[in-house]
């Protein structure tokens, strides 16, 4: 293995935590980019990893932290914006990468493993979060492969410990008493774990077949919304009515939500669950929510686990 350095942008979230820790195992140097220290204290422990404080949108900030750096990986990414016309998602999701092309050709930087989601399409998204998601990987991936050379990943939905979304709707089962109104229950996903996502970026830092591809990454199973939602509610052992909302009132659902502090629902997710978030041709597919979720979904889950190890123990 190349003993590399790695830059990366959005390091300090749910699934960059967890590919700068499987980079940091893997013997890379790791820098990563925060707009604040102070929030991602956990990544200070790990060996190898330096963190730095900068803003990443500033071209002549960001081409200082890029120099001396062999790869970078971007996973800067938002779900909902704070206006409601685009322009967030696009500073977050175009903007950026653009910045992040220029400062790689200023400093010499070639490699760059790039974060997108399943469904990205620049024309045919139904959302913003996808059409500029879609944008970013066009720009990318038409950047002269001589100068730049690009994989992109394309995740449905990833699970695991600090995931925004099992834990998310389990904040909301527990938050509702008697019933639990869902919208796009119908909707599909295959949720992909989140250390099989880290493990595949470090392996592509070094994989020169993965040069200019783009990968699509699912788990092993299909699910619609409303099972993973009761899913959820059986590995918290409450009884919930789970009331799928039909299409207009799923619409009239985000179109209130979005108007609330934090954006529960937005008219942008739901836009996004128009496609089902499903692979054809799946890069990913090993580990699965069954084998994973009820480890971090309610104590009593992990407690559940340990009782039937110690019972299978003892035979
Ligand atoms: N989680 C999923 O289910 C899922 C599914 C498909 C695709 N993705 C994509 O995967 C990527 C990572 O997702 P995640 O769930 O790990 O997200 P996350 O936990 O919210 O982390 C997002 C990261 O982006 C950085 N960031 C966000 N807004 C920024 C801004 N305006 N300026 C600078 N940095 C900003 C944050 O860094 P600081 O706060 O430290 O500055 C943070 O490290 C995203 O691109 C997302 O679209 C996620």
């Amino acid at each position: 293995m190349k003993h590399y350095s790695v830059g990366i942008l959005g390091g300090s979230g749910f699934v960059g935590s967890q590919i700068a820790y499987e980079c940091a195992a893997n013997g890379y140097s790791v820098r990563v980019f925060t707009r604040s220290r102070e929030r991602c204290k956990h990544l200070l422990v790990v060996p190898g990893l330096s963190l730095v404080e900068t803003n990443i949108f500033d071209q002549d900030q960001l081409n200082t932290q890029l120099r001396g750096i062999d790869a970078v990986i971007n996973l800067v990414g938002i779900l909902n914006e704070r206006q409601h016309n685009g322009k967030g998602f696009r500073k977050a999701h175009v903007e950026l990468p653009q910045r992040i092309i220029d400062a790689c050709l200023f400093n010499g930087v070639q490699r760059v493993l790039h974060m997108s989601a399943l469904n990205a399409d620049a024309i045919t998204g139904p959302s913003h979060y996808l059409r500029t998601k879609g944008t970013a990987e066009t720009i990318l991936h038409t950047t002269s492969p001589e100068k730049l050379q690009v994989t992109s990943f394309r995740p449905s939905v990833i699970f695991g410990p600090n995931d925004s979304f099992f834990n998310r709707f389990a904040s909301l089962l527990k938050a509702m008493p008697v019933a639990f109104p869902l919208a796009c229950p119908d909707a599909r996903f295959s949720p992909v774990y989140v250390g099989d996502v880290a493990r595949r970026f470090v392996q592509a830092l070094d994989d020169e077949t993965t040069i200019n591809q783009r990968y699509d990454l699912c788990g092993p199973k299909e699910y619609s919304l409303i099972e993973l939602v009761r899913y959820t509610a059986e590995q918290l052992e409450i009884k919930r009515h789970i009331i799928g909302l039909p299409d207009f009132f799923s619409h009239l659902q985000a179109a209130v939500f979005e108007w609330f502090p934090g954006k529960p629902f937005s008219l942008d997710n739901y836009n996004s669950l128009k496609i089902d978030s499903t692979c054809q041709q799946n890069s990913c597919e090993i580990t699965s929510i069954e084998n994973i979720v009820p480890f971090y979904i309610g104590s009593k889950g992990i407690q559940k686990k340990y009782d039937t190890y110690r019972k299978t123990a003892r035979r």
